[in-house]
């Protein structure tokens, strides 16, 4: 650790830990409740359940990424964050506020617009939350000599997911149109100013962990922005096909959705050329392998898996199913939980001066919750086509089709038990890395040298 305010990180990573293993649990309740058992229907009802295990996913993600600026801005600035002590205040408000939301639901205190969930007054909170930490990390970029490519990207694409979240707040009591601001909130967050933010974090990782010049690296990130923009952007007409908007964004939409993928494959190929470019030296084999596998997993979640019912002729029968769900789990999978957990992966023994990449734990979590979300992706693809021939080909009743599928849930919940033991495992692992020492040195600028000169963290948590 080069500087001692990078170490409020930990505290964003620690939060990321404690709601992802709260929405796990939630996650688990609505598996149950699918396979026939809603046990728990008069204290969380299904609606509840599902609110509060998408709203932690968004809470910890944004987390992780306010973690993730913290660390890489003051190392990519060369100096200390500007205000150490406002991440500190700006954290607690974070989770007092989603905390809040959160037994809100359970109150049938919520806005019942998919996502979007939290009541307006707490919406105002987390504005001005995210306007204070994106003040921070501005501000420190702001003073400082050395405006990086990389920290650019993330500030920018830090600052249009803070600004993309006021559409989502426009009143109106037109269905239509609320669902309309809805997606550009929801849509150019995930196919757009967040794959900035993933793009940047995957370059700043692959310039410390693949030793290949920061030049070549940054140099794909602008063709990655390029690709973002010119399809994400219009590709949100993917959403407008049937709710009740003109009918021309059944070309617009079909036509740049179906061309996303291609920033996700771009991420991908970038990544395995880059670790293979610097010869995957570095000693932190594990942060490697969860940088390139998010890069892949986004590729084969988001892009094919999104590309699979992104056609109007294919959404008409899938949209809102279960097929919308399984592609929903891969493509945050792993676009954004496997880049935090990256990012933790590479921090961890920098800010603790522990080595644990190299205890075998690390690669089992990383194999064994890889290798259960894809069981369970496959388990919510199985039930979904079944529910897209029952439902919308035959024309069953929704309800009688859901009863025919619980089966499926089964699989999924096997699924969810493998993957959730590689989570335990990951979380268990950051347990023992322990908290941060802050040693800070500064003289040590940390760079990787092609291939991959940077040296391990040594006892003491110095670079
Ligand atoms: C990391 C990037 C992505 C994430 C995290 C993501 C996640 C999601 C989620 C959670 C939904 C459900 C949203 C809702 O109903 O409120 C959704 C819907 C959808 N996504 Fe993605 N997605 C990503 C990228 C993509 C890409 C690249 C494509 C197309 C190539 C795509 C195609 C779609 C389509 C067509 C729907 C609508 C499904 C329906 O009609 O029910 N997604 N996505
Ligand atoms: C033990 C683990 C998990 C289980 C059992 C589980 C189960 C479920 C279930 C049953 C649903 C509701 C589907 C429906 O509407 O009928 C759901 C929704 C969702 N879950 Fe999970 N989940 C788990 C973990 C995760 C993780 C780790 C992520 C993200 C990385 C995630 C992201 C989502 C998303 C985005 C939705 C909304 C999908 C949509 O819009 O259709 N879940 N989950
Ligand atoms: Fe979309």
């Amino acid at each position: 650790m080069r500087f001692k305010s990078q170490k409020v990180a930990w505290a964003f990573f620690a939060t990321c830990m404690l709601l992802l293993s709260l929405q796990i649990i939630y996650g688990f309740i609505m598996g149950f409740a699918h396979a026939g058992y809603d046990n728990l229907h008069s204290v969380i009802p299904f609606n509840v359940a599902r609110a509060t295990h998408t709203n932690l996913l968004v809470m910890w993600l944004l987390a992780g990424f306010m973690g993730a600026a913290y660390w890489i801005i003051p190392d990519e600035c060369d100096c200390e964050l500007a205000w150490p002590r406002l991440a500190w205040v700006q954290l607690i408000a974070l989770v007092v506020t989603g905390v809040t939301a959160i037994i809100g639901f359970h109150f049938n205190w919520w806005e019942g617009r998919k996502f979007l969930e939290i009541p307006r007054p707490l919406d105002f909170l987390v504005v001005i939350d995210v306007l204070l930490f994106i003040a921070n990390i501005g501000w420190t970029i702001w003073k400082s000599p050395r405006k990086s490519t990389t920290s650019m990207v993330l500030f920018f694409g830090l600052l249009a997911a803070a600004l993309l979240y006021l559409p989502g707040m426009i009143p109106t009591s037109n269905q239509t149109i609320d669902s309309y601001w809805r997606w550009w909130v929801v849509h150019l967050w995930v196919e757009g100013v967040w794959e900035l933010i993933m793009g940047a974090i995957l370059a700043y990782l692959l310039i410390k962990l693949t030793g290949v010049d920061r030049e070549i690296i940054e140099k794909w990130l602008y063709v990655i922005v390029g690709f973002t923009f010119l399809s994400g952007i219009l590709g949100t007409g993917h959403h407008y096909y049937y709710i009740g908007t003109p009918r021309y964004w059944l070309l617009i939409g079909g036509l740049f959705s179906a061309l996303e993928p291609l920033a996700f494959l771009v991420m991908a190929i970038y990544a395995f050329a880059m670790a293979k470019k610097g010869g995957r030296n570095h000693p932190n084999r594990i942060a490697l392998l969860w940088t390139v596998g998010c890069a892949f997993m986004s590729f084969v979640g988001a892009g094919f898996l999104g590309f699979a019912h992104t056609l109007p002729s294919v959404n008409m029968y899938t949209h809102g199913t279960l097929v919308t769900a399984m592609h929903g789990h891969m493509a945050f999978w792993g676009a954004y939980a496997m880049l935090i957990f990256a990012i933790i992966s590479y921090a961890m023994p920098l800010m603790t001066g522990r080595k644990l990449y190299e205890h075998v734990s690390a690669a089992f979590a990383f194999w064994t919750a890889n290798i259960g979300m894809v069981a369970m992706t496959l388990a919510f693809a199985v039930a979904g086509v079944a529910q897209v021939m029952l439902e919308r080909r035959a024309g069953m009743d929704f309800l009688t089709v859901q009863k025919e599928i619980e089966v499926h849930f089964w699989g999924l919940i096997l699924a969810a038990c493998l993957f959730t033991v590689g989570i335990i495992s990951f979380i268990w692992n950051f347990i023992r890395y322990g908290t941060p020492i802050a040693l800070a040195n500064p003289a040590n600028n940390g760079e990787a040298r092609a291939p991959a000169a940077e040296p391990a963290a040594t006892v003491g948590g110095t670079e």
